[in-house]
């Protein structure tokens, strides 16, 4: 059985100041029934962490660099994130592929690097609309899925949750219907399921993209769903409404 996982994506969002009241607003979230996380901006970690400290709640960056330190110039280590309380990363959201030149192969490296510091991966994956569009979303994930998972063993596998955030759901108010959601979840599973076999069936998939309070228990209610990564939504108490949404 999957234990759910919702996460709040506050991308560029909160100066530290404002950070602290957002989280101390959500840190009371329930935490018995899924995981639950803060994805904050690198410079909200250390204030954020000293806010949800002994909460329950995981805490979790937004990107990361490959390498363990060195001469890379605004650049965020796995080193520090875990030195600053950190457990989770989300890897290759589709706007640092769009805008930061991330691709499948820095993806790769940085899921690696995160595994060896024992950090959760969050890989996102997701079709744009035109691919939508031309018939070839399901092409598009499975190559993104096998070459983000490209000599990464069962046992490390298992330990990464992936995100399905389909792009042209993101930020849109676009939702993916339940079906739609749950039709992408499970092929994603079946491309898991060709690499590790049963282990497929331990790996978390999460639903990204306009989630939000209402429309939340539908999509986590999917057999392949395992909850959700959560952006706009996830800059109000309505987060709390989403993770009440689990059953
Ligand atoms: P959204 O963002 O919930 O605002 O659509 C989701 C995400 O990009 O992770």
């Amino acid at each position: 059985m999957r234990k759910k996982i919702v996460a709040g994506n506050w991308k560029m969002n909160k100066t530290p100041s404002e950070a602290i009241e957002l989280a101390k607003l959500l840190k009371d979230s329930d935490t018995s029934k899924c995981d639950v996380v803060f994805c904050v901006p690198a410079i909200d970690i250390i204030p954020v962490g000293e806010v949800i400290k002994g909460t329950g709640i995981g805490l979790g960056a937004q990107n990361m660099y490959f390498e363990d330190e060195g001469a890379y110039t605004g650049e965020i280590s796995p080193k520090m994130l875990v030195d600053a309380g950190v457990s989770y990363v989300i890897i290759g959201h589709s706007e640092r592929r769009q805008y930061f030149a991330e691709t499948d192969e820095s993806v790769n490296k940085k899921i690696k690097k995160a595994l060896e510091y024992k950090l959760i991966p969050i890989v996102c994956v997701g079709e744009a609309l035109e691919e939508r569009e031309k018939g070839i979303a399901f092409e598009k994930i499975r190559m993104q899925v096998k070459l983000a998972f490209e000599g990464i063993s069962a046992a490390d596998a298992e330990k990464i949750i992936i995100a399905y955030e389909p792009i042209w759901a993101i930020g849109t108010g676009k939702v993916a219907t339940d079906d739609q959601a749950q039709e992408v979840c499970k092929e994603i599973r079946n491309v898991l399921n060709e690499l590790y076999g049963g282990v497929s069936e331990n790996i978390r998939i999460q639903y990204g993209g306009s989630v939000n309070g209402k429309n939340a228990a539908g999509l986590f209610a999917m057999a392949d769903i395992d909850g959700g990564l959560i952006g706009g939504a996830s800059l109000k108490d309505e987060f709390k409404d989403i993770i009440a949404s689990v059953k």
